[in-house]
């Protein structure tokens, strides 16, 4: 198995297991198709990469070079982008609960804008706009009431969400109002994102049109136009046999129901700004682990362990994720049995594919998922206090470690072990 011309086995041999490995070319590639795809949308577009699939000091100046913006949702996600030399202004702060030390560290970094969730973030931001003597650009959030065709837990839009003002009770016109009126606060435009992973593009519709109608709504009452959209990211990429939208798709769903709504609203039309994650990176990925221990019971399907599981990649055990999977050390050979790919973590939900077709398997084999680029490692933990994997970066016949294997003693750095604990008598067990 080849990935960024190099030898998975050889990679897998030299790095150590589990170890996860990026195609460069694949990230450059999304950012690129996307940022054309959006050139043909007429009121201008704003790409912006959402970290929170998966950041790395590598990852940001990799999207930092091709161009596009970052969301970050986090003072962790902000300073990885910062030490890797993002541009602030390009940067939009993203979350529900930004803490005022957060507000106040994106602010001091001059960030480009804040999209704010919540009355009491705008009260923060407007003061630590004045503070610093300008108007801090920020979009506000809007819960559209709209639900994407997607799994519960990544479905954002609907009205019974956690996430951003809500539309239909008009507390998000009631914000717009508070933000129009906030000296310390440009409020430069509208944000909305329905769910991840969709598949069918059908919601951008009638999402355009909610937002456009609340743009105009805040126009006439405050005088302040929006100037941006920003329809948020979401879409879907093929991990097993799933029909996709491309970026191209996915650009066309989106300009053209801006447009059409714009047009029916006599509307200037807005900048539209997107915030892909999963279909920047998703696919840019493999996780490759070594097979284990097997467990055969007749008249079951049997279970194949592999020396990683929910601590790197939670997502079939969080929510039922299926992926492709295959030998990497015998590419090619066909499948003769159904197979349950196992963790090695102590919980019975820490699957990693249920019921899968693959080739007979044997230890010290290795398996490699596809599309492992998204929202797993950012979810990792140290579960059963087992390390972190390895993180690559592939080109051209080049690997470079982008995240190091995190070691036992990574693990124990903060731990403190009190004084009076450490000279304690330690009794013989009985
Ligand atoms: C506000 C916001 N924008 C963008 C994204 C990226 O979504 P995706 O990775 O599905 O493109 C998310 C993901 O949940 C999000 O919450």
């Amino acid at each position: 198995m080849i990935s960024g011309g190099c030898d998975v086995v050889r990679l897998a041999e030299r790095f150590g297991t589990p170890l996860y490995i990026f195609n460069e070319s694949v990230i450059r590639q999304q950012c690129r198709a996307y940022r054309r795809a959006f050139d043909s949308y007429a009121g201008g577009a704003t790409v912006a990469y959402a970290a929170k699939a998966f950041l790395s000091q590598a990852m940001a100046a990799i999207v930092a070079s091709e161009g596009l913006h970052l969301d970050v949702v986090s003072g962790g996600e902000l300073y990885t982008a910062l030490q890797a030399g993002f541009p602030a202004s390009r940067i939009y702060f993203h979350g529900n609960n930004k803490s005022d030390d957060e507000i106040a560290m994106a602010c001091e970094a001059g960030i480009g804008s804040f999209v704010v969730d919540n009355p009491h973030e705008l009260a923060r931001v407007d003061l630590e706009g004045r503070a610093r003597g300008r108007r801090q650009r920020v979009l506000l959030r809007v819960a559209p009431g709209i639900e994407a065709h997607t799994h519960e837990y990544v479905r954002t839009g609907t009205q019974d969400s956690k996430f951003g003002f809500d539309l239909e009770t008009g507390q998000a016109m009631d914000a717009a109002r508070l933000a129009a009126a906030a000296p310390g606060v440009e409020l430069a435009g509208l944000h909305a994102h329905i769910g991840s992973q969709i598949l069918d593009t059908a919601a951008m519709e009638p999402l355009a049109q909610v937002l456009v109608a609340l743009a105009t709504e805040i126009r006439r009452e405050t005088d302040v136009v929006m100037g941006e959209l920003n329809l948020g990211g979401g879409a879907g990429i093929q991990y097993r046999e799933e029909q996709s939208p491309s970026p191209t798709a996915f650009a066309r769903a989106m300009g053209d129901a801006v447009v059409a709504a714009c047009t029916a609203a006599d509307l200037r039309l807005p900048r539209l700004a997107v915030e892909p994650g999963r279909s920047i990176v998703g696919q840019a990925a493999i996780a490759v682990y070594r097979v284990g221990a097997q467990k055969h019971v007749p008249g079951l399907v049997p279970y194949i362990a592999v020396d990683g599981g929910m601590g790197d990649n939670i997502r079939p055990s969080l929510y039922g994720a299926e992926y492709t999977v295959v030998v990497a050390n015998r590419m090619g050979a066909p499948a003769t049995q159904r197979a349950h790919v196992v963790g090695r973590y102590c919980e019975s939900g820490d699957f990693l594919a249920r019921d899968v077709s693959l080739p007979s398997v044997r230890t010290g084999d290795l398996l490699a998922f596809y599309c492992a680029g998204a929202y797993q490692l950012p979810m990792a933990s140290n579960y059963n206090r087992v390390p972190r994997p390895c993180v690559l970066l592939v080109q051209e016949g080049q690997a470079d470690v982008m995240v190091e294997r995190e070691t036992f003693a990574d693990m124990d750095a903060r731990e403190r072990l009190p004084e009076r604990l450490r000279s304690q008598s330690v009794p013989a067990a009985t």
